[in-house]
């Protein structure tokens, strides 16, 4: 069935919708599914921008056929190597045997490496143009948007950035494809997720890419996930901005990680106090249940930070230390934090927490408590001096 869609005059949609993988990279949940967007041109050449996840090749394979009505492909342009995009490569190149790879130096390595193409390449540079008819096809490296080799392709005469990961998304396209044609609302947190787990560790090169693209005119963004921007450009481009500066809102993630329950309490006497404090965007996680990259969203989304962990042979809990290594290895800035912890005998938490703040370089606003066993009057008061604190220097 050819499920392709024309975007604009002979450019089309290509992508299709995995309801069926679980978790992402083998990591990241999926609860709303995912799309793999390609796209075609269709002029005096034709272009193919990326392709799509192996699994879901025969479906694309397919509609790419109905597009071209006979036609072969002249050109696949790789803006990013990840399998999820370059999946059906071997496949277009299997069927259009005389087609053209483009990509850039860093592309070429990693396409034999992954599936032995090395023949038919044509490198482009910073800025390089490709007349393909009626149009032009101009590259633009953005190097660590997320991989090494990741690059854009702009269409100057449609006002059109093909982005590659950038601008992305969780979630599948649920019948519409633009920005103004799905609920927006339904994949805000897919959207944010996306960027805070995905691209989050790369806040500089995002930042390095928004500068290098931002005096092109633009009417429609097209991601290799989620929804073509159209309507919502300018609010997109400035969620990035925002988010890849490290920029928070005032608000306290709190997560803790509990066996029996005590550092559970004490992350809600926090949570209470901040509340007291009117402190209205609180999150409370247990890293036992939610995934670390529902926390790590939350995480880019507020500035203050409280970590609590019981005692768990002599360490920390095996889940905060996944958080917390997740959180390290993405080098996460700009934060304010705070922790605590349960013990029934010698302890274990706090020489992990004390390590990471000095890894992550944030600011502890408060001394840390370590309570053992129940909660007395005397820990409740040390967990209103963490919140108390908390608030201060969010309000500062
Ligand atoms: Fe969607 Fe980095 O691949």
């Amino acid at each position: 069935m050819n499920t392709a869609i024309e975007i604009k005059k002979n450019i089309y949609w290509l992508g299709v919708n995995d309801r069926r993988t679980h978790i992402f990279e083998n990591y990241w949940p999926l609860p709303k599914g995912v799309a793999y967007n390609s796209y075609v041109i269709v002029d005096e050449k034709t272009v193919v921008l990326d392709t799509v996840e192996r699994s879901r090749m025969d479906d694309y394979l397919e509609s790419l056929e109905a597009v071209l009505a006979g036609r072969p492909v002249d050109y696949l342009v790789v803006n990013h190597m990840e399998p999820d995009h370059s999946g059906a490569i071997k496949s277009l190149l299997a069927r259009y045997p005389d087609l053209t790879v483009i990509g850039n130096a860093k592309t070429f390595p990693m396409l034999e490496n992954y599936y032995g193409v090395n023949h038919r390449l044509l490198e482009v540079k910073e800025g390089d143009t490709l007349n393909i008819g009626s149009r032009t096809l101009a590259f633009y490296m953005v190097p660590m948007l997320h991989w090494p080799e990741t690059m854009v392709t702009y269409v100057p005469e449609d006002k059109l950035l093909f982005s590659a990961d950038a601008f992305g998304s969780f979630g599948t396209l649920d019948g519409g494809i633009f920005d103004d044609q799905v609920d927006l609302d339904y994949l805000e947190e897919e959207i944010s997720r996306y960027y805070s787990n995905i691209v989050g560790k790369y806040g500089m090169p995002a930042q390095a890419a928004l500068k290098k693209l931002g005096g092109l005119p633009l009417e429609m963004i097209c991601a290799t996930h989620g929804p073509i921007w159209r309507t919502h450009i300018a609010d997109i481009i400035a969620r990035y901005d925002k988010w890849s500066k490290y920029e928070t809102d005032e608000g306290v993630v709190i997560a803790f990680s509990s066996m029996y329950g005590h550092t559970e309490q004490m992350a809600d006497l926090i949570g209470r106090f901040l509340a007291e404090q009117g402190i209205r965007k609180i999150r409370i996680h247990d890293t036992s249940k939610t995934h670390p990259s529902y926390i790590i969203n939350d995480i880019f989304r507020y500035k203050g930070v409280i970590l609590g962990s019981c005692a768990y042979n002599g360490g920390i809990f095996p889940t905060m230390d996944t958080l917390l290594c997740e959180l390290e290895n993405m080098g996460v800035k700009n934060h304010l934090l705070a922790y605590f912890g349960n013990k029934t005998w010698g302890g274990g938490a706090m020489p992990r927490f004390k390590a990471f703040a000095e890894k992550m370089k944030w600011e502890v606003v408060a001394e840390p408590d370590e309570a053992t066993g129940a909660i007395k009057p005397s820990d409740i008061e040390q967990c209103k001096a963490i919140a108390e604190a908390m608030v201060k220097k969010l309000r500062e």
